[in-house]
């Protein structure tokens, strides 16, 4: 029987986070579970930095940024033997089971964890969007509003410098919140993986639009495709368009999380709850067509992406 659960959140951290926290914590009590949070994501794991909490710990925590367990990143993990290790404390504190908020490294760590011996839940938290066994990741949707509003931003001062804006933002290798944002902001262009750059076509928009006396255009890339200072020095010179760039960063996983994602964290963290203590092995949580579903983590990390083939279409079509 599930007596203690610890949560613990991996990897970037992501607007919904304290949320998601927060209902694990409540669902674990309501079920009469001793509840533990694991400081520093697998780090704190390794180095035993293990709490118990009580309701009043997740006192408003519901509309807060970031995450108060903080995160950390552990390559090291990969390691059979530091595994083994993190399996042996949860022994230690006599955890029976280990829900972990985070991305796909977050799910890599779960998975070997339930290889040695460790019930585990893994309840998708990422700005990325690019986990598998879901349709959306908890801080997606924060981000996206996000970077929609320093778009906004960037539009007023670019229409009054008649500037074409280069806009980096982040998803590792997943394209979602570029081709999203471009979306939502009708940009001029999208540069990310499912929609590479086409220099010519882009120049030529471009061209024709300063020839039309467009007060700016704006282009959202994806980060870790290009150097955006080389491209936007070459739209001014082959464009007339003169170009500036902004890389988002971390802007983009902070502040608190929208309603949306507050309820995502909300449904995911309730089942993964439910998972561990009345389900056999180990699973993760996910949303399918807006319905809370779940899988053999052995199977999910196996999942991949489905990138946005369709909005690629539909951008194409606007542009
Ligand atoms: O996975 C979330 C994410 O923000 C990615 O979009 C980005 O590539 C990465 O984390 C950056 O990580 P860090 O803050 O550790 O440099």
């Amino acid at each position: 029987m599930v007596r203690r659960i610890a949560i613990l959140t991996s990897g970037g951290d992501a607007p919904g986070m304290n949320a998601a926290l927060r209902v694990c914590i409540r669902a674990g009590l309501h079920y009469g579970k001793e509840m533990y949070v694991i400081y520093d994501g697998y780090r704190g794991l390794v180095e035993g930095n293990i709490h118990q909490v009580n309701k009043e710990f997740t006192q408003d925590i519901i509309n807060r940024g970031g995450t108060i367990i903080r995160s950390a990143r552990l390559p090291e993990f990969k390691n059979p033997e530091v595994v083994q290790k993190a399996a042996d404390i949860l022994k230690d504190f006599e955890i029976d089971a280990l829900i972990g908020i985070g991305g796909d490294g977050t799910y890599k760590g779960l998975e070997s964890l339930s290889k040695h011996g460790v019930k585990v839940c893994g309840i998708p938290g990422t700005i990325d969007n690019d986990v598998g066994s879901t349709d959306e990741t908890i801080g997606f949707a924060t981000a996206l509003n996000t970077i929609c509003e320093c778009v906004d931003k960037l539009k007023d001062t670019s229409g009054s410098h008649q500037r074409c804006s280069l806009i980096e933002v982040m998803g590792r290798d997943c394209g979602d919140l570029a081709m999203h944002a471009a979306l939502a902001e009708g940009a001029e262009d999208v540069i990310c993986v499912e929609h590479p750059l086409k220099e010519e076509k882009l120049f030529s928009k471009l061209r024709k639009m300063k020839a039309q006396n467009k007060s700016h255009a704006i282009i959202i890339v994806s980060e870790n495709l290009l150097n955006i200072n080389e491209l936007a020095e070459k739209i001014s010179k082959e464009t007339g368009f003169e170009a500036r760039t902004e890389v988002l960063g971390r802007l983009q996983r902070g502040g608190e999380p929208c309603a949306h994602d507050r309820i995502l964290s909300s449904r995911l963290s309730a089942e993964a709850v439910r998972l561990v203590i009345e389900e056999e092995g180990s699973h993760v949580v996910g949303m399918k067509n807006n319905t809370v579903v779940s899988y053999d983590i052995t199977e999910a990390v196996k999942m991949k992406h489905e990138h946005t083939h369709g909005l690629r279409a539909l951008i194409d079509m606007l542009q």
